[in-house]
């Protein structure tokens, strides 16, 4: 049985897990993409991304017909919601790009029906972005056409993506639109998490001050672990003891070598230039991102300062475990400050070596396991904390390396215990090892 008729426009992430997830209900999701090749990839079960579990939801919802994929908007004209998923990269200046969000308000409007639909922003955007897109809309729809915008902002994380969709924390449905909010929470019905509704600006709000607060959180931790490296503290155990207060909490005050991603550093950028252009002073956020900076630059310090030997093996590429994204992954900045510094790089990572060798192409010395990496390597960089590399064999490490030096970006290693087993060991916010 469907439910509902839905289209979504964008599929990256954002837009394909969400697709996934609301064909996997019963509903009808078409989804619009602008590049043929994409599209055909996706019509035949490849989802593109690396993403835990979506390739079997998307398999499932294309042989049970819930779920197609096109590239063009014909689908808009009997579709109840349609959500703009597209991208909104950083400008220059920090602003975000907003021609891609123009341009899909655009073709909506030109393609919508007789049927009610509610046009919900899930792209991240500024505040007053969907007042334009209103305004697109209104201008170029037919005269008939019936609508209602909405902000839905999206909170799901890679590689926990479709997990995150099934069960968020919140659901924030932002509308003028009595009827759209009743569409709204209608379709996201099966899905768990509090609810949210509010005006269209305090939706677009929350979007940038959730992912900034979690920002800063991160670089509120690489501040006290760059203390603590100074004062002798240890820093974890401090963020800890500081995360055990409820009105903290302990998520997201892992110190290593900062936030990277395509979301992070983005929205952190965008809030700041928002504050500056409403006329407040957000110069916290600018320190947030110069903090996250500094924790990139000054670990790749530690290894050149540091370093026996100049060939390095790199376990881990992407920014974060159990994705294959790279972008504005920590690791890139690090590798470039070492091979200008004149080290000879193996590296392995599970995910993202094809996305690596498109930036560094024949700079690096790639391999198919950490374990081949590691083999001819003097010493051994851990850039992300995927579970193989926390679950590796330490003895085997050590009798592999030609001389026994960690540095661990990630904290994924113990320093008693690596010092026990003759480990000279560099990690974030605790003594060194020697
Ligand atoms: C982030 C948010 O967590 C999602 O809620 C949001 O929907 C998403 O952005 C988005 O706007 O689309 P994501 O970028 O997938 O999700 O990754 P996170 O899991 O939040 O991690 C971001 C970065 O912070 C990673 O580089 C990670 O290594 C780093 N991090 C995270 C730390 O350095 N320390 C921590 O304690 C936690």
């Amino acid at each position: 049985m469907i439910d509902m008729e839905i289209s979504i426009i964008g599929h990256g992430y954002v837009g394909l897990v969400t697709a996934c997830v609301f064909a996997d209900f019963g509903n009808k999701v078409h989804v619009i993409g602008r590049t043929p090749e994409k599209i055909s990839r996706l019509k035949s079960g490849d989802p593109i991304i690396y993403e835990p579990g979506l390739e079997e939801i998307l398999d499932r919802n294309l042989k049970n017909g819930n779920l197609e994929f096109s590239t063009n908007y014909d689908s808009i004209k009997d579709s109840e919601i349609v959500f703009i998923a597209v991208g909104t990269p950083s400008q220059a200046d920090g602003s975000a790009d907003l021609s891609q969000v123009k341009v899909v308000a655009k073709e909506i409007a030109l393609a919508l029906g007789e049927r009610f639909t509610v046009i919900s922003c899930k792209s991240t955007v500024p505040v007053g972005t969907n007042k334009m897109v209103e305004k697109i809309v209104t201008e170029n729809a037919p005269a008939q056409a019936k609508f209602a915008v909405a902000s839905c902002p999206e909170f799901l994380r890679e590689g926990t993506g479709v997990s995150d969709t099934l069960s968020p924390d919140r659901v924030v449905i932002g509308t003028e639109s009595k009827k759209a909010a009743e569409l709204l929470l209608e379709l996201h019905k099966p899905i768990g998490g509090q609810r949210v509704v509010c005006d269209l600006s305090s939706a677009e709000m929350i979007k940038y001050a959730s992912n900034s607060m979690l920002a800063t959180k991160i670089s509120f931790a690489n501040l006290i672990a760059e203390m603590s490296e100074v004062a002798g503290a240890n820093a974890p155990l401090v963020l800890k003891a500081v995360g055990l207060d409820n009105r903290v909490g302990a998520k997201f005050l892992d110190a290593g070598i900062g936030y990277g991603g395509a979301c992070f550093p983005k929205d952190v950028k965008a809030l700041a230039f928002i504050g500056k252009d409403l006329g407040v002073d957000s110069s916290l956020l600018d320190q947030v991102e110069k903090i996250n900076h500094n924790a990139r630059e000054r670990f790749a310090e530690r290894i050149v300062k540091n370093a026996k030997g100049k060939v390095l093996a790199i376990w881990g590429l992407s920014f974060k475990p159990n994705t294959d994204d790279i972008r504005e992954a920590p690791s890139i900045d690090i590798m470039k400050h070492l091979l200008k510094n004149g080290f000879s790089l193996r590296v392995y990572d599970p995910q993202a070596m094809g996305h690596i060798r498109k930036i560094f192409g024949d700079q690096l010395n790639y391999f198919d396991n950490k374990d081949d990496a590691l083999a001819g390597s003097d010493n051994l960089v851990v850039l992300t904390e995927w579970n193989e590399f926390a679950a590796a064999d330490l003895e085997e490490i050590k009798k592999t390396l030609n001389s026994p030096v960690v540095f661990d970006g990630r904290n994924i290693f113990d320093p008693e215990q690596m010092g026990k087993m003759g480990f000279e060991y560099y990690s974030i916010g605790r003594k060194d090892v020697k």
